[in-house]
């Protein structure tokens, strides 16, 4: 036995030495960003048993139409994904009312010229700009991206400080922690602030935070600063650059969406949920959660089902095991 430990804790050590880097530079790097902590919310869809609330997807969807759509495509999603199980569970009948009125413009009519047709279930969803460039210029020279699996692109960073990373790492990775996406959207969307942070500069170049009121005339107001490295140099203070907006869980903190949630009642909801910022935040990143994953109930559905499998399996073989072994005990 011990000779078996001696033989195989060197192969250990070199495995884990190897693994190191790969496992701890994310780590770090995820700990950097921790000055933008994502907080963690409880979502329906969150765990081995996690099913979307078919109420809050056709909200969210409801969101995504009167607001996002106006900027963000969704072109991997179809019409008829819609009235998919495991989806908002709208009906097709539901789904034709609420693509009424949609237009494509990819056909030709009997004299071959170019001509429009009514959008059908087939199609994928229409998005608000024609090209790239009609994008960006109504944007301030940003592309909005396509959202269809934004939710899986972005990740919420780890919120602890540096030497508590790996245990809350692996807390999430024993949780089955898969929602960062989702949270990270959900507090991107209500992290604006009307204005940057105040601070001032003291004598040696340092900044420091002082309170909003106590701001007086050389206050700077940064939204974000560089710590200055090595003696005799300045902290840098970014400031907020023409026609982006403050937002604090955004990397570097400006960006050029402007925020699109503004006020409670800005979308009409008529399940009675409270129409407030939070919800339609809540609802929408639930509703872009699902297009970038629209068989997660499904897949978490086989995999319980093969857990449960396994175990019996599992039981019936260790009996077979006794059984067969049974002379020679
Ligand atoms: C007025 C146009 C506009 C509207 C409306 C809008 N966005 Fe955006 N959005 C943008 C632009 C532009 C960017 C790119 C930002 C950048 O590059 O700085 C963006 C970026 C994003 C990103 C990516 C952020 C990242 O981490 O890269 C997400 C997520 C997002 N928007 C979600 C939404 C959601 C959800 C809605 C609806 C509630 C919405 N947006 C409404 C213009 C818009």
């Amino acid at each position: 036995m011990l000779g078996t430990i001696r033989r195989v804790l060197p192969i250990w050590a070199k495995m884990v030495a190897l693994a190191a880097p790969f496992v701890l530079t994310p780590v770090l790097a995820s700990a950097e960003m921790a000055e933008s902590s994502v907080p963690r919310e409880t979502w329906s869809f969150a765990g081995m048993t996690g099913h979307f609330d078919k109420a809050q997807l056709q909200r969210g969807y409801k969101v995504y139409k009167e607001v996002c759509s106006n900027c963000h495509s969704l072109r991997l999603m179809k019409y008829r994904n819609l009235a998919e199980p495991g989806g908002p569970g709208f009906t097709e009948g539901q789904v034709n009312t609420l693509i009424k009125g949609v237009e494509f413009e990819d056909t030709v009519d009997a004299n071959g010229l170019p001509a429009k047709r009514a959008a059908m279930l087939a199609d994928a969803f229409k998005g608000p700009f024609a090209n790239e460039a009609a994008a960006r210029a109504a944007n301030n020279g940003a592309v909005p991206p396509d959202l269809s699996l934004m939710a899986r692109a972005r990740n919420a960073p780890l919120n602890v400080p540096l030497y508590l990373a790996p245990f809350q790492w692996l807390s999430e990775i024993a949780r089955g922690y898969q929602e960062g996406g989702p949270d990270y959207i959900r507090s991107l969307l209500t992290s604006y602030h009307d204005k940057a942070p105040t601070y001032v500069m003291d004598a040696q170049g340092k900044l420091t935070p002082i309170p909003e009121a106590q701001a007086v005339k050389d206050t700077l107001r940064c939204v974000s600063i560089n710590v200055a490295e090595g003696a005799g140099k300045k902290d840098e203070c970014n400031k907020l650059a023409e026609g982006l907006y403050y937002n604090t869980t955004y990397p570097g903190h400006q960006i050029h969406m402007p925020p699109p949630l503004a006020a409670d009642g800005q979308v009409d909801y008529t399940d009675g949920t409270k129409p407030s910022v939070d919800q339609y935040a809540h609802d929408v990143s639930a509703f872009l959660a699902w297009t970038a994953d629209p068989t997660l109930e499904e897949r978490k559905e086989t995999g319980l089902k093969m857990m449960i499998y396994l175990l019996i399996l599992s039981v019936l073989l260790w009996f077979a095991k006794r059984q067969i072994w049974a002379r020679l005990h």
